[in-house]
């Protein structure tokens, strides 16, 4: 079935302030632009999709937030069920607005979202509903294509690839994406909260991620490193691409920009920070004293 809400082919942008102060070529792979504001529509697309060919009534899905609002939408489009389950007051008030805007039933549980994540396999077995976490391959599958686009619009594999590590779906689609349609892998360097647990950037509050060993992997064969980042750098990274760069991004979706500050790059090279979600869904963020 052809299933779209018009994801994908979202703007590389030349990063001219931050490059010039860095010395470093920085681009911004936008995903923020996607249709329910985050790089999730990529792979929820084809996942749903799929569930519905395979006769599905519902999808399910655990989430801090962005997953639940894009599976919520494609469903709908889909004339299917959506069930969302998140932990109990961890998402971000308008996440869960787009989830409930377009009909999708939200379950909250007590817990983290680990305990999220167990509710929702359960929930789909009850329901026969079909899991659109990111162990869902189809997900992985329609997230890659994000790399696809990377390496047509620079016309070349970048140096380096920064972006946010929560569960690591997404560091795994890229390595998938750039190793098939390059051959080859620009060095991984995923960035996580140090304070997973409870991190202000709740899109990544995530205890345990799922694709821990592949996102090892990966980014090892790349050359690459795993960056963990403090509360206060993350939101000074945040709050800095706003203002020298227009873009306006959840926190989380900051983690590459903020990874620039960890020698992880160098002078002359070329580098892709991907910023995965629009600023619109946190608004509260701004509260955080020094915003
Ligand atoms: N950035 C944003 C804005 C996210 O919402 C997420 C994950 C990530 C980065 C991390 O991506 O998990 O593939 O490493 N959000 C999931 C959700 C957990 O439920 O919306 P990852």
């Amino acid at each position: 079935m052809t299933l779209t809400l018009g994801e994908g082919r979202t703007p590389l942008l030349a990063a001219e302030r931050m490059s010039a102060r860095l010395g470093v070529e920085i681009w911004l792979k936008w995903e923020g632009a996607n249709p329910t504001g985050s790089f999730k529509d990529r792979g929820m697309a084809l996942a749903v999709a799929r569930a519905v060919e395979r006769g599905a009534r519902g999808v399910v899905c655990a989430s801090t937030g962005n997953t639940a609002a894009s599976a919520a939408a494609y469903a709908a489009r889909a004339g299917i069920e959506a069930a969302i389950v998140v932990a109990e007051g961890a998402v971000a008030g308008p996440k869960l607005a787009q989830a409930v805007a377009v009909g999708a039933r939200v379950v909250e549980v007590p817990g983290t979202f680990g305990d999220a994540y167990e509710a929702s396999i359960a929930l789909g077995e009850k329901e026969g509903f079909v899991v659109v976490n990111s162990i869902n391959d189809d997900r992985i599958e329609g997230q890659k294509t994000a790399a696809f686009e990377i390496l047509e619009q620079l016309g070349a594999c970048p140096d380096a690839l920064l972006l946010p590590y929560g569960g690591g779906g997404n560091t795994k689609a890229y390595a998938r994406g750039f190793e098939e349609a390059a051959g080859r892998l620009p060095r991984l360097h995923p960035a996580q909260a140090q304070e997973r647990r409870d991190t202000f950037a709740s899109a990544i509050r995530i205890v345990e991620p799922v694709h821990r060993a592949e996102v090892e992997d990966a980014v090892s064969r790349s050359g690459g490193a795993v960056v963990t980042l403090g509360e206060d750098e993350l939101a000074a990274a945040w709050r800095r691409l706003g203002r020298e760069e227009g873009v306006f991004c959840e926190p989380a979706s900051a983690a590459g920009a903020a990874a620039l500050d960890h020698g992880v790059v160098r002078p002359g090279e070329r580098v892709v920070c991907v910023v995965t979600g629009h600023g619109l869904k946190d608004t509260d963020a701004l509260r955080r004293p020094g915003s």
